[in-house]
């Protein structure tokens, strides 16, 4: 097969993720790619982040946009635009294209939610982790329950439709208790998707410092899949469907951009750090940003690591990343896209783990059983 150069595809459909590397402050939990105390130094990475983009100009169509971080609500409203200008210009945006962003409340503005529904954004995702405002404090956030409630309801009277929120379980300090009156809070609201997320605990943190040190005691595995099935059930009763491990969602809210890191379709990721997805190339940009900014300067992609997995090794992960889902995935499609008889190649693997009760299939497709979604790395470690 013939090498394909990044961004060489003309037109082609994909997903642009765009990584805002800032907060206000660190939580306490997170290991992400994200910087505090440059507010001075933000203009300057909107000023790369378009130079990145007109590296890949005229290339490719979204049907996704999705700005994550760190905090892509911390931009100015007007360093947006920029953003935004600068992503119409280099592609062609199509008209259903789902624009997405990840908010903290305390960053959220009149201002800026005016300017992301002028610009086409249409869902939004605010982290809210708890409703618990001791637990948010411990986690370092630097909202309360008071001001969740306050900017969903800016959110909703300007007009917002698809409004979804991130939780956290599994927090050390938050018992059953906590846990069943954040679900209870959370139902109340006007929301159509979540992500539950079950916390981990990242190095380098002051969580694992609070770990090593004895000073938090990790949850057993049993009340952590306690807690899980609780979230399922509760969820489910109160009308949202999980698509996901992590994701739930009411009627057609589920996020397409998202979907296509679990369905291993293409995406870009621009900016800082972002990794990429094109074809049968994966790539990741510079973590640093004088690396960064340096190869953009010499016109260069500002790309790290580039690696074009084996059909195998994509094959795997195909079968890996798309399990994450509830639905599983279609023989017919694996089928295509490998040149392989599904069914016939894993016989062995497969029977295995139906007869444990981990995974099910018929004549079409394949997914995980609940057991499976519980305890799926004896899947995979079969699968590789
Ligand atoms: C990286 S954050 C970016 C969005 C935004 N800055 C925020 O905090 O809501 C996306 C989500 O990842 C989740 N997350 C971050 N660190 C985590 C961890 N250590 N374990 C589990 N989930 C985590 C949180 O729920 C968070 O909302
Ligand atoms: S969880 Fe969100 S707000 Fe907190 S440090 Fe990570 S990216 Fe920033």
């Amino acid at each position: 097969m013939r090498e394909l150069k990044v961004g060489e595809a003309m037109q082609e459909t994909i997903g642009l993720y765009i990584h805002i590397p800032f907060c206000q402050k660190k939580c306490h939990y997170c290991d992400f790619l994200t910087f505090v105390d440059m507010e001075e130094r933000m203009d300057e990475y909107v000023t790369y982040l378009i130079k990145e983009m007109a590296l890949y100009s005229g290339n490719y169509q979204l049907d996704t946009i999705y700005f994550g971080g760190g905090t892509p609500s911390y931009l100015e409203a007007e360093q947006m635009v920029k953003i935004m200008e600068a992503i119409q210009s280099h592609f062609v945006i199509l008209s259903d294209c789902e624009i997405s962003i990840e908010m903290n409340p305390e960053s959220v503005t009149e201002e800026k939610v005016k300017t992301y529904l002028k610009y086409g954004f249409n869902r939004f995702s605010m982290g809210v982790q708890s409703f618990d405002d001791a637990t948010l404090r411990m986690m370092g956030r630097l909202h309360d329950r008071e001001t969740v409630y306050q900017k969903i309801a800016l959110l909703k009277d300007l007009g917002v439709k698809k409004l979804g929120i991130d939780l956290m379980f599994a927090n050390p300090k938050q018992d059953m208790d906590v846990l069943k009156r954040d679900i209870e809070l959370a139902m109340e609201l006007p929301l159509n998707h979540i992500s539950y997320y079950s916390l981990m605990i990242k190095e380098n943190t002051p969580f694992q410092r609070w770990v090593l040190t004895g000073q938090m005691r990790v949850l057993d595995d049993e009340i952590e899949r306690e807690m899980y099935h609780y979230i399922q059930s509760e969820l489910t009763k109160h009308g949202f469907h999980q698509y996901e491990i992590s994701n739930f969602a009411k009627g057609d809210v589920e996020s397409r951009h998202n979907k296509k890191y679990w369905q291993l379709k293409n995406y870009l990721g621009i900016g800082l750090g972002a990794s990429s997805n094109i074809d049968f190339v994966r790539f990741v940009n510079h973590r640093r940003f004088d690396d960064y900014y340096g190869m953009i300067d010499q016109g260069e992609y500002p790309i790290q690591i580039s690696e074009k997995l084996s059909l195998e090794d994509r094959e795997k992960e195909y079968i890996m990343l798309n399990l994450r889902l509830l639905k599983g995935f279609e023989f017919s499609e694996i089928n295509q896209r490998f040149g392989i008889d599904f069914l016939t190649k894993y016989q062995a693997v497969l029977s295995k783990h139906k007869k444990l009760g981990l995974i099910d299939y018929d004549n079409q497709g394949i997914w995980f059983t609940e057991k499976g979604l519980d305890v799926g790395n004896q899947f995979y470690l079969d699968i590789l």
